[in-house]
């Protein structure tokens, strides 16, 4: 007996010292020292063993299992910290791998983006951030801004006219498509004729209404007329400028729009005035800023014609003028603007831009639609 429990040892101890894994260990454990394994089951028939014999092989499966016992406690040492070690191994983070990608978040429109440049360019010089109706009264949209009864832009060709049916829905109408609303009816409304705005100059005279000079604001905002093709939309934006005090001449205008054409297109830029007209400036000009894609020149490296201002040196940008004195008259004198607008007292200038074109000229956008058509594949670019 005795020589099968060192035979049953010996198997034992070989196996144990092979185990590979925790689980293998924990087989052979039960196959050796389990119930139902053989040297416990010796040990139980150690009892019924004759006295002689009962010691000796009594000791010798004890010894034989607690050597085991030990043996399978070291290896379970053993093995679970080399299996502890490998799953660190497998779990650790690389801390230097790229993050999960961001997800795409939303983003401000090219117009959005260029309209605050602008502001940001005036703001820095002084002028305040003002914004009004986009359904606007004849009387500041056109009357107060001296546009006579007959002028071409009040036609309804060139003007959405909003009328308020007998429903007391509006509804919008202009160009020849659609049959013009009865005058009269709209015309007895209280506040007369009302039209989508056809610019931001409006606000010109609404502005000094509520604000005594000296006045510095520009008035950003969606402008309407009924012209659809690739230089035209019916809806785009433009940000009108004004600016009233004691001794405004055309030199402020031109000096102040030098900021603005060198802020938005590069240090080197130089503004010209050409001689236009404009109903509610005196004098008007238009303005055009040196081109920054050929320097000024027209032409390019390559000596090729610059596509940009085709050859010209020169963008045109805006339209602006010193404030006729007689948009003044329009200006009553209320508690809100006192001491007023007195043409012998203040002089102001004005101007109005397309937000579109200054985009489309920063960013060599080729048609006004690509900014209304919503395809990300454009949005994204800015
Ligand atoms: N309102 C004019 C336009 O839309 C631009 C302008 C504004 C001209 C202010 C002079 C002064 O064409």
């Amino acid at each position: 007996m005795i020589e099968r429990i060192a035979q049953l040892r010996a198997e034992a101890e070989h196996a144990l010292a092979a185990a590979q894994s925790s689980e293998q260990l924990e087989q052979l454990r039960v196959s050796y020292l389990g119930r139902k394994a053989e040297l416990p089951r010796l040990l139980r028939e150690v009892a019924g063993l004759q006295a002689e014999q009962r010691a000796a092989v009594g000791k010798a499966a004890n010894v034989a299992r607690q050597a085991l016992e030990a043996q399978i406690a070291a290896r379970a040492r053993e093995l679970s910290a080399a299996e502890l070690q490998q799953q660190l191994q497998r779990d650790r983070v690389d801390v230097t791998l790229p993050g999960a990608p961001p997800q795409p978040i939303g983003r401000l429109h090219v117009l959005t983006t260029t309209t605050r440049e602008l502001e940001d360019v005036f703001l820095g010089l002084g002028f305040t951030v003002m914004e009004g109706p986009e359904v606007e009264s004849v009387h500041y949209n056109f009357d107060a801004l001296n546009h006579s009864p007959t002028h071409p832009a009040r036609a309804r060709t060139d003007t959405f006219y909003v009328s308020s049916s007998t429903d007391g829905r509006a509804s919008v109408d202009g160009g020849e498509l659609v049959p013009a609303p009865a005058a009269s009816a709209a015309a007895s409304s209280p506040e007369g004729e009302l039209v989508l705005r056809t610019h931001t100059s409006p606000m010109q005279v609404r502005a000094m209404e509520a604000h005594p000079p000296p006045l510095y604001v520009v008035i950003p905002g969606r402008v309407y007329r009924p012209d659809s093709d690739a230089t035209h939309t019916p809806q785009f934006h433009q940000i009108e400028g004004l600016a009233v005090d004691e001794d405004i001449t055309l030199a402020d205008l031109k000096g102040t729009l030098l900021v603005f054409a060198r802020e938005m297109f590069g240090e080197q830029r130089d503004v010209r005035l050409r001689p236009h007209f404009f109903p509610f400036t005196e004098p008007s000009v238009e303005v055009d800023v040196s081109c920054f894609h050929c320097s000024g020149k027209g032409f390019l490296r390559d000596g090729s014609r610059c596509y940009l201002c085709k050859g010209e040196g020169w963008l045109e940008v805006l339209g602006a003028g010193e404030v006729d004195p007689n948009v003044y008259s329009y200006v009553p004198t209320t508690e809100a603007n006192a001491p007023g607008y007195d043409p012998e007292r203040v002089q102001g200038f004005a101007w109005g831009m397309g937000v579109e074109r200054i985009a489309m000229l920063k960013h060599g956008i080729p048609d006004l639609r690509l900014y209304f058509e919503n395809d990300l594949r454009f949005l994204e670019q800015f």
